[in-house]
């Protein structure tokens, strides 16, 4: 039988968690780009789990990351809407699934992209927020209109 856990019946992938929030759905390769948005560097009392390239129906290989004990805010998941946007979040209580909703991708995200364009007025000396424009796949400065497609993880502001 055929499923998205790509784990069953022979063995379940990567165990359930207790409570926290299961990212589902995440595009191949963009595991390790959801654990820098949401600041999981591997810290003492991190309990994270990932699952890399695994076999699903929806997409043709998927990324899941396991968050023990940890609900996201709405910035962390517009932000996550930008590299993994067909991801459903599910957040876990008690073992049960209590919550489960697909990302949307905002219009515009404020102040979490830096501008890669080091003339930009966003990136200057003058605190200026940053503003990008959310397009299909790319996002394009509000202020300077560079366009970024490829790349827009390593635009994400951490600091
Ligand atoms: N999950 C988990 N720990 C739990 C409950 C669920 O890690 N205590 C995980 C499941 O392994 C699955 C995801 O959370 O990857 C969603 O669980 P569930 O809604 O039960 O699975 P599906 O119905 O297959 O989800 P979907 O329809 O979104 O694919
Ligand atoms: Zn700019």
């Amino acid at each position: 039988m055929s499923n998205d856990h790509g784990d069953e019946p022979h063995e379940l992938r990567v165990s359930k968690i207790r409570s926290g929030t299961v990212i589902d759905h995440v595009r191949g390769g963009q595991a390790l780009n959801v654990l820098a948005i949401l600041g999981i560097d591997g810290s003492e009392g991190e309990e994270v789990s990932i699952g890399m390239n695994v076999p699903s129906d929806r997409l043709a290989r998927k990324d899941i990351v396991k968050v023990e004990g940890r609900e996201l805010s709405q910035d962390e998941v517009d932000v996550l809407s930008l590299i993994a946007p067909d991801a459903t979040i599910n957040i876990v209580r008690d073992y049960e699934v209590v919550e489960k909703h697909r990302v949307e991708r905002p219009d515009i995200v404020e102040g979490v992209l830096s501008c890669p364009n080091r003339n930009c007025i966003t990136t200057g000396d003058e605190p200026v927020t940053s503003g990008f424009e959310v397009l299909e796949e790319a996002v394009r400065c509000s202020y300077c209109g560079t366009i970024v497609r490829e790349e827009i993880a390593s635009l994400i502001d951490t600091a």
